[in-house]
């Protein structure tokens, strides 16, 4: 099997692009990003030095294995939770100097995030999750957006369901419908298919394959499924915190090779 590994760029630039245009200006960037929590009397240590770059007209992917610390990099990135050091900006704002209000205005209105668990709030129904980011900013829900996005997903019938009704997958899919809705500039998706059907996860994958294809708009998607990272332009790998790997535009035997190597400690590279 032949291997594609991008070890001439680091982490943070594409050095080959098959199927779309270059990719625009850096809607995202990551410096020496370092995490690390209080745990009883120690801390400990989750993200050492992080350091990436997402651009505009890019749909990427963060692998490793559990617990390498893909979730809480996406938190940081998208200024969900602070680094402990380090620096991250956003859409042109430096996350570490933005005021409060201004990141929850970005945070609301050019930002999505789908998180692993999908956060619905559990007493209001699929319709009313769906439009919760404009009831908070007090705007009237775009309905045409909502409605479609609610369909290309196929959960339109479930508008007046609880979350607690649902599936796993037909909770995903809210959850993804809501960030589809606002159309953001910047997605973030924890596992986005991690319980969708293979037809359903495609439908996903294409909506946020398209968010990408807008020069101005980029997507950030964490994975365990290489059929998902190979749909993406650069796979970024994690290793206990650590980015460790980048493959450009890789095919799915490419990506579970890395896997495969990083979660039986191998540190050898190929190219
Ligand atoms: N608030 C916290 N306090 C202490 N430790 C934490 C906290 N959040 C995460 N961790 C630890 O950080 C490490 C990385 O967690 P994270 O959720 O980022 O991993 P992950 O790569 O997303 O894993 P998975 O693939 O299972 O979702 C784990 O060991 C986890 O226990
Ligand atoms: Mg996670």
């Amino acid at each position: 099997m032949t291997i594609t590994i991008d070890q001439a760029a680091p982490v943070g630039t594409t050095s080959t692009r098959l199927t779309r245009p270059a990719p625009g200006p850096t809607l995202l960037s990551a410096r020496e990003v370092t995490k690390s929590y209080a745990v009883g009397r120690r801390r400990a240590e989750i993200l050492h030095g992080v350091s990436l770059g997402v651009a505009a007209g890019e749909m990427c992917a963060v692998m490793g294995p559990s617990g390498s610390g893909k979730s809480t990099l996406l938190y940081c990135l998208a200024g969900l939770e602070q680094p402990t050091t380090g620096s991250i900006d956003l859409l042109g704002r430096n996350l570490a100097t933005v005021s409060r209000g201004e990141l929850a205005r970005l945070r609301r209105s050019e930002v999505g995030f789908v998180f692993q668990s999908y956060n619905l709030v559990p007493t209001l129904s699929v319709g009313e999750n769906v439009a919760l980011p404009w009831r908070l900013r007090r705007l009237l829900p775009p309905r045409d957006a909502i409605r479609e996005a609610m369909a290309t997903l196929g959960i339109e019938s479930l508008a007046r369901s609880l979350p607690i009704s649902l599936s796993g997958g037909e909770q995903q899919r809210v959850a993804l419908a809501r960030v589809l809705a606002q159309s953001p500039r910047v997605v973030f998706a924890d596992e986005p298919t991690g319980a969708l059907d293979t037809t359903t996860g495609h439908v996903v994958l294409d909506q946020l394959a398209a968010i990408a294809a807008d020069p101005q708009r980029a997507v950030l998607i964490v994975t365990h499924d290489p059929n998902v990272a190979a749909r993406c332009d650069r796979v970024m790998f994690m290793r206990d915190g650590r980015l460790e790997r980048q493959l450009s535009t890789p095919s799915a035997a490419d990506v579970a090779l890395v896997m495969a190597e990083l979660s039986d400690g191998s540190t050898s590279s190929r190219s």
